[in-house]
């Protein structure tokens, strides 16, 4: 599918309208870390889309007399304007698909069900679900829509808004940017596993130990900035598609030893893109580091197929397969909330991802 397949025809006849839908996070495990303009990434990523983890998002879309957009943003029922800036930059950018747009008035309202400032990255879930509710009523201008489209065209909006959202409309595994294991593959959007994705990452559990919740000394987007004229980003791009396609090899066949191998690598990999960037930067906490230690041993003494991943901070998501769960719980509880800050970890699975409401 091509760019020009997103441009929606404009609309003469505006309408109020409103809609809510719920849109989970994801979590990578072949990471994206570098983009080019606009939002497009140097290497294909793969994903697992979350269950409990959701932003849920109303809105109310009001007519226009004269065509001047505008909207107003609050979280939890309080206005919001400090989002203003990275909002104003995605509807900059999706006016050109959605050109209606401009005949409306948004009133935009979110809520997160992890904890506000738990140092989850709430703009996967965030974008998703708002790009959701702008298909909603896109679809209901235009009811010929297919779905098809709908949720492509989701997924291409909510990746303006941030990349790895593109990845947060379905699930429960999602690739985004192009590669060779997948032909259907797009830098454009994001595309569901299919068929052939083993049973025991259908409901796969990560559990998120909360080391930090305060705010990123470096946000991603500075992050994927310093990939320009990053020493290694060349050999970095090579490596994570070639990674991809071992995955996605290795998520048809159920091999978890590969699958530990691969995933770990991958986290530590985009960690150690920021500690050769120019400026280098660290996100990891020394707890992250005692964690990882502590699953590895857990791993070696006991054989159960746990391994961690890391987003871009200090964060631990801790992936294990559902027949694990009662064992690795009682291990999370005895060792490893002692290196979460006030015992705080977050437990999700593996999801279906985004619903309307
Ligand atoms: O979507 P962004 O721009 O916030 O970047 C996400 C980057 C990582 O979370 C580190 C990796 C990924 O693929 O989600």
């Amino acid at each position: 599918m091509e760019i020009n397949h997103f441009i929606s025809k404009n609309s003469n006849s505006p309408i109020a309208f409103q809609t809510r839908w719920e849109a989970p996070s994801n979590i990578a495990l072949i990471k994206y870390w570098g983009k080019t303009e606009p939002q497009i990434p140097k290497n294909p990523s793969l994903s697992f889309t979350l269950s409990s983890s959701v932003t849920k998002t109303e809105v109310i879309f009001t007519p226009k007399s004269e065509a001047s957009f505008d909207f107003e943003f609050s979280f939890e029922g309080v206005l919001k304007p400090d989002f203003h800036p990275k909002l104003n930059t995605f509807f900059e950018r999706i006016k050109q698909y959605s050109p209606w747009l401009d005949s409306y008035s948004l009133k935009i309202d979110s809520s997160n069900s992890f904890p506000h400032s738990s140092g989850i990255a709430s703009s996967a879930s965030a974008m998703a679900a708002l790009s959701l509710c702008i298909m909603d009523m896109e679809k209901e201008l235009f009811p010929e829509f297919e779905s098809e489209l709908f949720i492509k065209k989701a997924s291409f909006l909510a990746r303006l808004g941030s990349g790895s959202a593109s990845r947060s409309i379905e699930g429960p595994v999602t690739f985004w940017g192009k590669n060779s294991s997948r032909k259907e593959s797009s830098d454009l959007f994001a595309t569901p596993f299919g068929q052939n994705l083993h049973n025991v990452f259908k409901d796969y559990q990560d559990t998120i130990l909360l080391v930090d919740k305060g705010s990123k000394p470096v946000s991603s987007t500075q992050g994927h900035q310093l990939m320009f004229d990053h020493p290694y980003a060349t050999s970095r791009f090579i490596q994570a598609e070639q990674n991809l396609n071992t995955l996605a090899s290795i998520m048809e066949t159920g091999d978890l030893d590969g699958f530990i191998k691969i995933v770990e690598s991958e986290a530590l990999s985009l960690h150690a893109m920021m500690m050769t960037s120019n400026p280098y930067f660290i996100l990891m906490q020394p707890q992250t580091l005692e964690i990882i230690q502590k699953i590895w041993q857990f791993r070696k003494e006991t054989q159960i197929p746990i391994c961690f991943t890391l987003d871009a901070g200090a964060n631990v998501h801790l992936l294990y397969p559902m027949n694990t769960k009662p064992k690795v719980h009682s291990f999370i509880d005895d060792v490893l909330a002692g290196f979460c800050q006030n015992r705080q970890y977050l437990t999700d699975s593996v999801g279906t991802g985004a619903k309307k409401m």
